[in-house]
């Protein structure tokens, strides 16, 4: 083992230093939105397979001593794992981890919002597609876009602030979601993020006809509320290319598709089954779980972050020829 790697930062061949890590919790989810899960017959992980609370927690701390100073959880959906708030509370105990962030499809937020601001949960992405129930049930295959908007005004009343909301984006789909949203989001002074559709659909469906693009969503934006204006980027390795919109507000683009922002990328992941993954589209995964399950020292399990880490690529490559889709879906990875 080398020792010497004690606590050294998490950098890649390409100076890239990693200190945020998107954990996903679980990999079910209580609804089956078209861009990341099959309609019908999935196939969840036995319980036996998914890390402990403990694991987790453990993991994050080893994570935490080589640099690691933000934490994601992610699912699926993580609100449908039973007693959430009580992982947030092992987190927040670290000292090293500066902020905690869930991101989540709201459904199941207005019983948990107050639980997790106390357990020490920073900051929240609710997923937010559209505001018509019928345009919500096609892209969910199932009801209750209700119970999201009752998540996001809970969020607020629990005392959550910097709250933004994600759409992802799809050609010939979400087009009219687009100012209603934006509206919805300025009146409540959320900030709004359209993701591009990404190659991660379980039915391995994705092309790149089907991305509406950032670039033409801020086009329709412009014509409702007048030019748009960048911000200067405060954090470069954040995803996001924000906007101000005339009159007040910010607006947020996540260009993966048409604009990868690999060359920042400071982030890591850990599946449910505590997998460790470089990119969200890598196609080798580092099994972490073998090694809390069988003693493995922390130096062990820094090592193989370490490995994963070093065999990074510099970008994901949707673009190219040679793009190899990974096998799993978004739900199966973590958003
Ligand atoms: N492309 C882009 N975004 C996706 N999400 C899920 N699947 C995809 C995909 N294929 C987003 C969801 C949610 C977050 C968890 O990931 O909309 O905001
Ligand atoms: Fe569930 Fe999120 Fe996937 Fe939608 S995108 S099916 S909410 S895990």
């Amino acid at each position: 083992m080398n020792t010497a790697l004690a606590p050294a930062p998490l950098v890649d061949r390409f100076g890239r230093v990693h200190t945020s890590l998107r954990v996903s919790v679980t990999d079910r989810c209580n609804i089956r939105c078209a861009y990341c899960m099959p309609a019908t017959g999935v196939k969840f992980l036995p319980r036996n397979e998914i890390l402990s609370f403990e694991e987790i927690t453990r993991f994050v701390r080893i994570l935490s001593a080589h640099g690691v100073r933000k934490v994601r959880l992610t699912g699926g959906e993580p609100l449908v794992r039973h007693n959430l708030s009580e992982l947030v509370s092992q987190l927040a105990a670290l000292p090293d981890v500066e902020e905690i962030a869930l991101t989540t499809n709201g459904m199941l937020l207005a019983d948990q919002a107050e639980a997790l601001k106390t357990a020490g949960l920073d900051r929240l992405n609710i997923s937010l597609d559209t505001l018509r129930e019928a345009k919500f049930e096609q892209i969910s295959r199932r009801t209750g876009l209700d119970q999201v908007l009752a998540g996001i005004a809970s969020a607020e009343a629990a005392g959550f602030e910097g709250t933004r909301l994600n759409a992802t984006s799809l050609r010939g789909f979400t087009e009219e979601e687009i100012i209603p949203l934006a509206e919805f989001a300025l009146e409540r002074g959320l900030e709004l993020r359209f993701i591009e559709y990404m190659p991660l659909d379980a039915g391995h469906t994705w092309s790149h006809e089907q991305v509406l693009t950032g670039s033409e969503v801020l086009r329709r934006l412009g014509e409702r509320f007048g030019e748009l204006m960048p911000v200067e980027r405060e954090d470069s390795s954040q995803p996001a290319v924000d906007y101000t919109v005339p009159g007040g507000g910010r607006i947020g683009f996540i260009n993966s598709v048409s604009e990868p922002f690999c060359g920042d990328c400071n982030r890591l992941r850990l599946t449910a089954e505590g997998q460790v993954r470089n990119c969200l589209f890598s196609t080798i995964e580092y099994d972490a779980r073998v090694l809390l399950r069988n003693g493995a020292s922390d130096e062990e399990l820094a090592q193989l972050v370490a490995d994963a880490v070093a065999a990074k690529l510099p970008g994901h490559a949707i673009n190219d020829e040679s793009f190899l889709r990974p096998q799993r879906a978004m739900y199966q990875i973590g958003g």
